[in-house]
């Protein structure tokens, strides 16, 4: 069985170690990003080390397995360099082979500073994203392939700049890199990506088909999340690619059989940067959850905007990716809070004008004082946080398959096993 891991929320649900548990099953032999660049960020923590990853898939801490970074991931040549880099640093050569796609659009400099005048409206990550997408769209953009290619790329790089000059000037910018320097520097970093022999450039889609052909398993890691979709999000509030199960099609570029779609929820709900968050608390609950959650972008530091779990979000998300299950995760972030909220109605807008109006409608639930974290049998959970679980799964009619009670890799409940 293929597997498909997708957020549910507004990003940061802990999908990276899902991934990475999922990631141990024998059959897995590759893992697969297919959408967004570095605005995103996985934390695996393994043995006490923390690993935070912006590019490179969940599954990297596998030397058996292959990380695919897919044609619609967008690639920052120095970020993926520094990454690789930083992890050879703790793991040397211990780590997957990574195969990225030849058809990768570039983030390039142009895009940062354009993410920085425009942005801050969304609260992006200031990495390009959006800039780089449009580029993309707008058939404006430059690929990995052609980077690759010498002549092609110092033309390419020259025609973009000069467009991008007068582009910066009207947005009230000013763009100081010359044309030879960020090409040296690109090619500096396509150098160090490229002689690493762990690190290859080609078609990632033969690569994936010819899995297939052979009935191997293939996992599907989703970076942010539905409700940041660029169409089926809370628009603009969103980031600029397809987080949702269509952008697993476009961006790996097949459509894996026997599909298994895993949507990944906290057990509360933390949203980073601006738009609406019906269920958001702004008082000492949404402090503790905040400080007890860690609540800070892996990306960019931001402390996290928390709230109530969001039933109707989890629904819509459910609706959306076609999802099979759920895999709840940070449980024991709620141990200590007495009732615990969960929003069970309206059913989720992502119309902004009714978003802000909408009545929310709440249940309440019972909270627990046990600490939760060294149960791994749900047999073992305080009633209370059984009663959490099972009424997530009653309302979404999803089975929560996984539940997570720390950060480490093992305090995890399988709750069907
Ligand atoms: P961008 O993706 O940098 O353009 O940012 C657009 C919106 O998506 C902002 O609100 C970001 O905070 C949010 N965002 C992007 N990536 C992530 C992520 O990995 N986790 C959570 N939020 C994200």
């Amino acid at each position: 069985m293929n597997i498909a891991v997708i957020g549910t929320q507004f990003g940061d649900e802990g999908k990276g170690k899902i991934v990475d548990l999922l990631t141990e099953n024998k059959k897995i032999k590759a893992v697969v990003r297919y959408q967004g660049g570095n605005n995103a960020g996985h934390t695996v923590v393994v043995n006490g080390e923390k690993h935070t990853l912006h590019l490179i898939p969940s599954g990297i801490l596998y030397k058996d397995k292959t990380c695919v970074i897919g044609n619609n991931v967008i690639v920052d040549l120095a970020v993926l360099a520094g990454e690789v880099k930083v992890l050879e640093e703790k793991v040397g050569k211990k780590h997957s082979e990574i195969l990225i796609s030849e058809k990768c659009h570039l983030i390039m400099p142009w895009h940062k500073l354009r993410d920085e005048l425009s942005g801050a409206k969304i609260g992006t990550t200031g990495r390009g994203i959006g800039p780089c997408y449009e580029d993309t769209v707008g058939r404006r953009g430059i690929r990995l392939f052609e980077a690759i290619d010498s002549k092609r790329f110092k033309e390419r790089v020259k025609e973009e700049l000069s467009w991008n000059k007068k582009l910066i000037k009207a947005m009230g910018g000013k763009f100081n890199l010359s044309a030879d320097k960020i090409i040296k520097d690109c090619r500096r970093n396509l150098n160090e990506i490229r002689k690493n022999q762990l690190i290859k450039i080609s078609d990632t889609t033969d690569f994936l088909t010819g899995l297939m052909e052979k009935h191997q398993e293939v996992l599907f890691e989703g970076a942010q999340a539905t409700l940041l979709d660029i169409n089926h999000g809370t628009y603009p509030f969103v980031t600029s690619s397809n987080t949702t199960i269509g952008g697993l099609y476009t961006g790996s570029g097949f459509r894996p059989r026997n599909l298994k779609i895993i949507g990944v929820a906290k057990a509360y709900t933390t949203r980073v940067g601006e738009g609406p968050f019906p269920t958001e608390l702004t008082n000492k609950i949404g402090e503790k959850l905040r400080e007890v959650g860690r609540e800070y972008g892996t990306t960019t530091g931001r402390p996290r905007r928390c709230g109530w779990l969001d039933i109707p979000m989890l629904n819509y998300a459910k609706q959306i990716n076609g999802l099979d299950a759920l895999a709840m995760t940070k449980l024991d972030v709620l141990t200590g809070i007495n009732p615990i909220k969960i929003k069970v109605g309206p059913k989720l807008s992502v119309n902004l004008s009714k978003i802000y109006r909408e009545k929310i409608i709440y249940e309440k639930l019972s909270g627990w004082k046990e600490d939760i974290s060294k149960v791994r049998k749900f047999a073992d959970l305080p009633a209370a946080a059984k009663v959490y679980i099972n009424r997530v799964e009653k309302l979404t009619g999803l089975a929560v398959e996984w539940i997570g009670v720390g950060p480490e890799r093992d305090q995890i409940i399988k709750k069907y096993v």
